[in-house]
């Protein structure tokens, strides 16, 4: 499906791809086993929704980065789209303010076999490594790619970096004066990276949603319950 290849049942990695990458092979779940571990962790149909447009999202971004080896080094497809589908995999359970999702998150994929998918749930929400020098030259990790379609969607709906930071502060920020500070400290990042990913690619952020009107996910993904 994405060109990589599912190993004979059996052996460690029975029911997951496997990429290469330029060092060592990587386990990533395929979208039939995102789709199983979201039904395990019984994700709300409105998160699952959410995690498929952050998919489509990334997905755009990935396709077009891709196309463009002279200018960037992207990471694989495959990576960015199960991160994509599985960031918000902690999400219902940690409903109840009990733990906080990407660390949640990243425990399961880890939980799973999926350590590469695992942090990039786990910074799905703030990046950890912020290099403006290497966006600029074109270089982006598969935890950069889906920490920023996260902050393009909110609900469903594809938006712009300043309407989800709005929402942002609004339900997240408590009215706290250090809390809106590491907010639009967060954003700010975010900002750096919209801007270096745009240098690159082909179109602009403002069109970024009508780059996933048309079926870019396998067609199964495109009949889901939650298109
Ligand atoms: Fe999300």
């Amino acid at each position: 499906m994405f060109g990589f290849c599912k190993c004979a049942s059996g052996n460690n990695y029975a029911g997951r791809g496997v990429i290469a990458t330029a060092n060592k092979q990587i386990a990533v779940p395929d979208t039939a086993d995102c789709i199983r571990l979201m039904d395990e962790y019984e994700m709300l149909d409105n998160i699952r929704h959410h995690s498929l447009v952050v998919a489509r999202i990334a997905d755009a971004l990935i396709i077009e980065l891709l196309e463009d080896p002279v200018h960037t080094s992207a990471p694989d497809r495959a990576l960015v789209l199960a991160g994509a589908l599985l960031h918000d995999i902690a999400k219902t359970p940690c409903l109840d303010g009990s733990c906080d999702h990407a660390t949640a998150g990243g425990d399961i994929c880890r939980k799973h076999g999926y350590p590469e998918v695992a942090d990039i749930v786990e910074q799905h929400v703030i990046l950890k490594d912020h290099d403006v020098e290497r966006y600029n030259s074109g270089r982006f990790t598969a935890m950069e790619i889906v920490y920023y379609a996260d902050k393009r969607v909110r609900h469903n709906q594809v938006v712009s970096l300043e309407e989800r930071l709005d929402y942002i502060l609004e339900h997240y920020g408590n009215n706290d004066q250090e809390r809106h500070h590491v907010i639009h400290k967060n954003f700010q990042r975010c900002r750096d990276l919209e801007q270096a990913l745009f240098r690159v690619l082909p179109f602009t952020a403002e069109s970024l949603e009508h780059r996933i009107r048309f079926p870019q996910l396998p067609d199964t993904m495109w009949n889901d319950p939650w298109a």
